[in-house]
């Protein structure tokens, strides 16, 4: 089976809500959406190819901490169910990992639920490891009105994926920070939220389900620092450039 892993373009807009719909058919993606994320230079989906059918995906982004380091985020990493068991996951998150590095992240991280684990085996593969604290994911719809600004020093991130445009919330989670949080989602038109709260800390849960978060599920971040001996060229069979067509 002949496989071409390289990064894609705006072109393949409609190659990857195909793919994502097979992957995830409760969750129809949007063909705008996906060319929106596609655009911003930072962004990076690999496409695993086979005969010119996408058969696999990964998207990636950087992002700055709160201490200021930068990060290179696996967002979405799906192989077609007929594909799958064959590496093709595991040579995505090379691809991915390789362009962090590229990127100048001190750290790969993905965030993977805690019952995923046929995603947990591909990442670990490539030498991610599992921080030890589970989180439990929360997301918010639109707000409008309902939540003022409080003018409080808030760490939120505005990230551009192939699902959806949004923000995610770190650093300490107060009432005033996530109705901070709120107004700016409603001022932006976001139309999700996102914050990690910690499973031990019991009275973060409760702020932000107050203020209308669902929860999604159980999480823990895999993490990969880069080394000075990750070199992206080393990565075998995957293209980071591509010409125009
Ligand atoms: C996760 C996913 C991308 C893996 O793709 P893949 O191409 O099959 O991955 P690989 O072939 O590189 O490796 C899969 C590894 O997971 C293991 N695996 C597969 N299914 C598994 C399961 N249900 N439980 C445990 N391990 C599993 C395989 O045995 C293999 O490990 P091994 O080489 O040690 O045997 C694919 O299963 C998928 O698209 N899942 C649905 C989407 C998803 O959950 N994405 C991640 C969240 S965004």
């Amino acid at each position: 089976m002949a496989l071409l892993f390289q990064r894609a373009t705006p072109n393949d807009a409609s190659a990857i809500v195909q793919l994502l719909a097979l992957v995830w058919p409760h969750q129809p993606a949007n063909p705008d959406q996906v060319a929106t994320a596609l655009a911003p230079p930072g962004h990076a989906t690999y496409l695993a190819t086979c005969q010119d059918q996408a058969v696999g995906l990964v998207s990636g982004f950087p992002t700055v901490s709160v201490a200021g380091e930068i990060r290179w985020e696996i967002d979405l990493l799906a192989v077609h169910p007929a594909y799958r068991g064959q590496q093709i996951g595991r040579r995505l998150v090379q691809c991915s990992t390789a362009a962090g590095r590229a990127a100048q992240a001190r750290v790969a991280r993905a965030l993977i639920a805690s019952d995923n684990h046929a995603s947990q085996r591909t990442i670990a593969m490539v030498g991610y490891h599992m921080q030890p604290e589970e989180m439990t994911l929360y997301v918010t719809a639109p707000h409008r009105s309902a939540h003022p600004a409080t003018g409080a020093p808030i760490h939120l991130i505005p990230v551009q994926t192939l699902t959806y445009s949004g923000a995610w919330l770190e650093g300490a989670v107060t009432t005033e920070a996530v109705q901070e949080a709120c107004a700016r989602q409603a001022a932006h038109g976001w139309s999700t939220l996102g914050t990690l709260v910690p499973q031990q800390q019991v009275q973060f849960h409760g702020i932000v389900q107050h203020s209308g978060f669902a929860c999604i599920g159980r999480y823990h971040w895999w993490i990969k620092p880069y080394e000075l001996r990750d070199d992206p060229a080393a990565t075998p069979g995957c293209h980071h450039g591509r010409p125009a067509t």
